[in-house]
This record gives C-alpha cells, structure tokens and sequence, in this order.
C-alpha cells in the first residue's frame, strides 16, 4: 500500500526486534522501558530538562541550596543517569524500582554523595548497581532476606543475607551515611532503627499515603506518610483492595509516635509520571532525621 503524504509516521523494526526475522524470533520480549525511548537526541534534552525542572525545587530543599544551583546540578545528574541506566545489567527489574524511581534514586545519590550507604531490599541487584554508579567510591551494603533473588553483584557492594538489623555495621561518620529503605517493612519502625544506628539521612520507597495504600503489594505500614497524617484517628480500622483481595490495618497511635519524634526534615519527591510517562514511581522520600 502506498504511503499516505498526510501520515509521516513511519515504522522501523530493527532486526532483533522484528519477530519475523531469524534474529528477532530469537530475542526475549524486552521490558517496556526498551521498547519505548525517546531517539531524537535534541528533544530528549528537552524531556531531561522538563524531568530536572520538576524535580530541582525538592532538591533545593533537600540540599539547602538555591533554586539556580539546584537546578544546574539536578540537569547534570540527570543528563548522566539515561546513558548508565542504558547499560543496566538487571534489564527487566518488574518487582523493583523501574525507570522513575531509579532515576530519583540516582539524582538523590549522586547529590547527597554519601560515603556510606546501606541499602534494604537487595531484590535482583538493580538499586545497589545504582547507587555504585551514583557514589563510584561509597561503602555499599546491601541485606536481603533472600539473596537467591540476585541477578547482578557488584564486585565491590558487600551484600548480606538476613534483616540489617540481624548484623553491626561497621563504624561511619554520620554525616555522610545514607540508609535506603526498600523492603516493605514498616517505615515507622525503620526510620527509629536508622535512627537509633546513628544514621542521620534515609532514603525510603514505597511511602504511600493512606488513600493509595492499594497501589502497592506489601505496604510498608505503617508509612511515612501516615505518620505524618494527622488525619488519621487512634484505632482507626483502614480497608482496601488490591488484586481482588480485601487487606485491613488498624491504625495505632503509640506506633507511629516514637517514629514522628525523630523526623527532622520530610521531603517526598515529586512523581515524575507526569513528564516521562513512564509507569508511576513509588512515592520516593528524603527523610532527615534528628538526633
Ligand atoms: C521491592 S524489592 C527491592 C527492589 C530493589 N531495591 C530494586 O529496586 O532493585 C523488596 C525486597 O525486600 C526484600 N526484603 C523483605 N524483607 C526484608 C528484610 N527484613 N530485610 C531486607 N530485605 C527484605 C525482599 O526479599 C525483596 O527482595
């Protein structure tokens, strides 16, 4: 069929993609964020622009920096992040964090630059390849409670199976440590442990607030969010949905008090769905805490 004049729009299978060559018939299905990419490098800059102006206030505030520098060093870092996350060696991390929230993730390590960092929720290994490409000369531990989930070892990230609260750390400064909750464990409780281990910043996913507590399996409960809620009442009961399945959770003061204690500075991040269009982050949040 001709091509219509008025529909420029033209398709171009690459080989190995192309399910009726010899190559392509070869190739697993590659994960949504290889199928769909921006190829013009000019308005590719523009989407790094758009995601850095969206992301650089939060920022400002995280690193007590104005506005301009914010923005300047967020554009670099995120300018950086589209070429390493090309080279991911976990290429379909569905379970973990995907293109929005490694991309905060990324921005937030390489600003924060911290000298060590622990990670919870080694999963396949996407996160702590990372935060190594985001901190090239940090300290890096990772725990999980099931390492056989691992796809890809950094050769220099200790990684240890169990909770990290099962192990001592090794001794570091806290004003340059980092701990990254990615566990589904409940966020009051880690925030008082990072806390009590003499971490001063953290950095949590999965900080949902009560109204989309169905958008994610295994919610942290209680989260950040909710500790910070003043909406919600002692004893409350909470129900949701999710996949068909009915969950409930009873909301307990006492629980999350000791928790909003040590909360110095709480900053989610922004969700950048709105720009990428790439599929929702999972409420990414900076967290100071006191001492
Ligand atoms: C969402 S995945 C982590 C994703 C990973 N950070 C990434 O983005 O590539 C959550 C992981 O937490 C692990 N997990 C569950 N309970 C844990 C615990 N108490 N301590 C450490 N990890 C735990 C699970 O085994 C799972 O691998």
């Amino acid at each position: 069929m001709p091509a219509d004049p008025l529909d420029p729009l033209v398709e171009i299978i690459p080989a190995d993609r192309d399910a009726t060559s010899e190559q392509g018939a070869n190739q697993a299905l590659p994960s949504r964020e290889d199928r769909c990419w921006l190829l013009s490098p000019k308005h590719g800059q523009r989407l790094e622009a758009e995601i850095a102006r969206k992301l650089a206030p939060a920022f400002a505030e995280i690193l007590q920096q104005d506005a301009d520098t914010a923005e300047r060093r967020v554009t670099e870092a995120v300018a950086a992040f589209f070429p390493i996350y090309a080279q991911r060696p976990v290429r379909n991390n569905k379970g973990g964090g995907l293109i929005n929230d490694s991309l905060c993730l990324y921005v937030a390590a390489r600003l924060l630059a911290p000298r060590f960092i622990v990670e919870s929720g080694s999963y396949q290994g996407h996160s702590a390849w990372l935060l190594r490409q985001a901190c090239p000369h940090a300290e890096i531990i990772s725990f999980d409670i099931r390492l056989s989930q691992l796809l890809h070892r950094e050769a220099d990230v200790t990684y240890c199976e169990g909770d990290w609260m099962e192990r001592e750390l090794p001794s570091f400064d806290p004003g340059t440590a980092l701990a990254w909750f990615d566990d589904h464990i409940n966020q009051a409780r880690r925030l008082r442990e990072a806390q009590a281990r003499g971490f001063r910043q953290a950095l949590f996913d999965d900080n949902f607030p009560v109204f989309n507590l169905y958008a994610t399996g295994g919610v942290p409960l209680p989260t950040l969010a909710m500790v910070m809620d003043d909406s919600l009442t002692d004893g409350e009961e909470i129900r949701w949905m999710r996949h068909g399945k009915i969950f409930t959770y009873r909301y307990e003061k006492k629980h999350v008090f000791e928790a909003r204690a040590v909360i110095k500075r709480y900053l989610p991040l922004p969700d950048l769905t709105s720009v990428t269009r790439y599929s929702p982050p999972s409420g990414m949040t900076y967290v100071e805490l006191g001492r």
